[in-house]
């Protein structure tokens, strides 16, 4: 029986804008060539990610009592992901507005309802959990820094999780602030890191670490706890654990939209690590899983199917 994984986090929908997107203010109309509604949020894509891979996964966040929230619980359980502790707040659903540019694009975020994620809401599902699944499960959480409330009591939160059973791990993403404050803390109670290369230097610097070469900061934050595993856009990734260095390089493939990637490489790391493949095998599978899913539109068009992926895996060797 695999265990269940409780992704914790963000939800909210990406409204994604192309064409002539670059404002002009005055009140100028400018015309668009399409604007699409899709889900968006680290969180609620790394859980598509690892449903569509077949593992039993439920996410745990808060969206609005509104159109937009509707809208985010029925592509999540579209795709396959467990909706049961996807609460409800006294605010507006998150959104972000993309607005798509050739090869750059601008994101204006609404954190809304998102925000008010409480460790309590995380207690609540791991009890549950605790209760219906056999042997216990795993705790991913995304976007610390859109999460001031979670944030603030992640440490312990990490810490009950492990106590409970639960093995842990976090992709922080980018901190708007860009302070890293709060970090540090987590990494004792952290059985995996999954920042990308930018991050990961940030990250270690924010914490004391001098180098700006991404393995050297990948090993120092991997000496404070949790295994490393770092995501470098189409050059692919690596994780550190110990002396241990693995790395594996991206696919070559027609990228259609690189949204989500990061996500979806924590999805395919994810499965393969909680299905007790070591970590060369589990890197290949994140970086895999992040290139496949550059393949459609939005963070969740493109991502594969374990029998997809293990075929994409195969024609690259
Ligand atoms: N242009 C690309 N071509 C092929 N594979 C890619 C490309 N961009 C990303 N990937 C794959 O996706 C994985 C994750 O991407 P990336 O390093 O961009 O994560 P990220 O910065 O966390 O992204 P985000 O947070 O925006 O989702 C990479 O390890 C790589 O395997
Ligand atoms: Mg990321």
């Amino acid at each position: 029986m695999t265990v269940k994984v409780l992704v914790a986090g963000d939800a909210n929908l990406d409204l994604v804008l192309a064409g002539d997107v670059v404002p002009r203010f005055g009140q100028a109309e400018q015309l668009l060539e399409s604007a699409q509604l899709v889900l968006g949020s680290s969180a609620g894509i790394c859980a598509s990610g690892l449903a569509r891979l077949g593992t039993d996964v439920a996410l745990v966040a808060r969206v609005g009592r509104d159109l937009f929230g509707d809208q985010t619980v029925r592509l999540l359980r579209d795709n396959g992901v467990d909706t049961a502790h996807v609460l409800r707040a006294d605010a507006p659903t998150g959104l972000s507005v993309i607005l798509s540019g050739v090869g750059d694009r601008a994101i204006l975020t609404l954190t809304g309802a998102m925000a008010a994620l409480t460790p309590g809401d995380v207690l609540q599902a791991m009890a549950r959990t605790l209760a219906m699944s056999e042997p216990v499960g795993h705790l991913h959480i995304a976007s610390f820094f859109l999460l001031p409330v979670l944030a603030g009591g992640l440490p312990e939160l990490l810490a009950e999780a492990r106590a409970a059973g639960f093995t842990t791990s976090l992709d922080t993403n980018w901190d708007p602030a860009e302070t890293w404050a709060g970090v540090e803390a987590c990494l004792p109670h952290l059985d995996l890191l999954l920042p990308n290369a930018a991050e990961a230097v940030a990250i270690a610097r924010s914490l004391g670490g001098e180098s700006t070469d991404v393995q050297a900061a990948a090993r120092f934050l991997a000496a404070r706890g949790p295994i490393v595993a770092v995501k470098d856009g189409a050059a692919g990734g690596f994780a550190v654990a110990g002396d241990g260095v693995f790395h594996a390089p991206g696919l070559a493939l027609e990228v259609v939209d690189t949204t989500g990637a990061g996500d979806s490489f924590d999805a395919g790391f994810l499965s393969a690590w909680l299905a007790g493949d070591d970590l060369a095998t589990a890197v290949r599978w994140g970086t895999a899983a992040g290139s496949l899913s550059t393949r459609g539109f939005g963070g969740t068009g493109g991502q594969p199917t374990r029998a997809e992926l293990a075929a994409a895996l195969a024609a690259a060797t």
